[in-house]
């Protein structure tokens, strides 16, 4: 067995959620990756805040110094959001040899390009499957199981907030601050919660998603963007009696070498798969040459779905520089039995 430090930088929601997922499934992902992930710092803004928690005290820290200068820390987990100091903060990391998972799309989004250079240059990994769709594995998909096909078109539901809004409005016809807080209570929400209502969050996330499909270096500022804030009850009643609902879609089409990229207000037909995806759960479809059609479904946002996708990151980048796939066959349990059929 193999031992690695980390830190966090940030456990609010999704930080949260990985601290509770490496200690309740610490024998899974020992036996998973060949190694026991050992969380040595945690940077947060207030030391002093009172958290529900039981971490140690002696794990926070406010001064970033305290863990890049900490050599036996290997890899950092970010999931503190913003701009900045997240884009420092990562980069000074890279430069220190650090490996870096992040959860952040506004940053990738904006930043991505320069982040993955410098990562490049300094032969670190960069893992950012929490960045689009939550606990879904589409970004792995992407860059991995689909790598063989010409995309032609990526498309979903991408903001977990803006579906739960919109599924309360049509299922309980909740008014809208109602039911924004509700999502911000869920944990579901952005810091400010803008960035999910006016259709920032699913263009980050699509700008990303549309790298990966195209092979193109996307410009956030490229997509065309639209949020739900001008949604009213009348819309979604009219949508009703036509045959349609109303969800907030992120698309990205690839026709005759011209990429079309935008996220809007759609009405989508009843009949529709991404008709029934409600709540704050997310579905993407992409549409390769080879594959044909697929659509991934899972929950979106939240401290856990989110943590599971930071928490397989890391094992990811443990495994592809631990070379422990042996290791880890070798670490299958035999004490569970697999009942036959007819005793169950
Ligand atoms: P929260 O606001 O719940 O938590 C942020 C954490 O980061 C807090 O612990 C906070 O410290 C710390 N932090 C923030 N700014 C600083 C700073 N300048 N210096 C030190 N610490 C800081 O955020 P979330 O967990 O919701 O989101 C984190 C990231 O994950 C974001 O990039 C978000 O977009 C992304 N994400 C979120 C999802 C979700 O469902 N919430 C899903 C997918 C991605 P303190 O505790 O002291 O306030
Ligand atoms: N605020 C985001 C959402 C979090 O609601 O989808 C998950 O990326």
């Amino acid at each position: 067995m193999k031992k690695v430090k980390v830190a966090l930088l940030g456990i609010g929601t999704v930080g949260g959620g990985v601290w509770e997922i490496l200690h309740t499934n610490r024998e899974e992902i020992l036996k998973n990756c060949g190694y026991e992930i050992e969380v040595e710092k945690i940077l947060v803004k207030d030391v002093t805040k009172k958290r529900n928690t039981d971490i140690p005290q002696h794990l926070f820290t406010s001064n970033i110094e305290d863990i890049l200068n900490n050599k036996e820390i290997e890899m950092v987990v970010e999931v503190m959001g913003g701009i900045e100091p997240a884009k420092e903060y990562i980069l000074r990391s890279i430069k220190e040899g650090k490996h870096i998972v992040t959860a952040n799309k506004a940053l990738l989004a904006n930043h991505g390009e320069e982040i993955m250079k410098t990562a490049r240059e300094e032969g670190v990994k960069v893992y950012y499957e929490a960045s689009v769709g939550g606990g879904i594995p589409i970004i792995h998909a992407m860059k991995e199981s689909l790598g063989g096909n010409k995309i032609q078109e990526v498309k979903g539901i991408l903001n977990g907030t803006t579906n739960y809004i919109l599924t309360k409005m049509t299922q309980e016809k909740v008014d809208f601050p109602t039911v924004l807080k509700e999502a911000q209570d869920k944990g579901y929400a952005e810091a400010d919660p803008t960035a999910d209502v006016e259709g920032f969050d699913a263009a980050h996330k699509l700008t990303i998603l549309s790298s990966l499909a195209f092979g193109i270096s996307t410009k956030f500022h490229e997509v065309h963007r639209e949020g739900i804030s001008k949604i009213t009850p009348i819309d979604i009643e009219y949508a009703k009696e036509l045959g349609y609902v109303i969800k907030l879609l992120a698309i990205g089409k690839e026709k005759e070498g011209v990429i079309e990229l935008r996220v809007h207000p759609t009405f989508v037909p009843k009949y529709h798969p991404l008709a029934s995806v409600n709540d704050s759960f997310n579905a993407v479809f992409v549409k390769g040459n080879a594959v044909g059609e697929l659509m991934f479904y899972g929950r979106g946002a939240g401290d856990l779905p989110t943590g599971s996708a930071v928490v397989g990151d890391m094992m990811a980048i443990l495994k592809a520089q631990g070379n422990v796939a042996v290791e880890v066959l070798d670490n299958y349990s035999v004490e569970k039995i697999v009942k036959p059929i007819s005793e169950t």
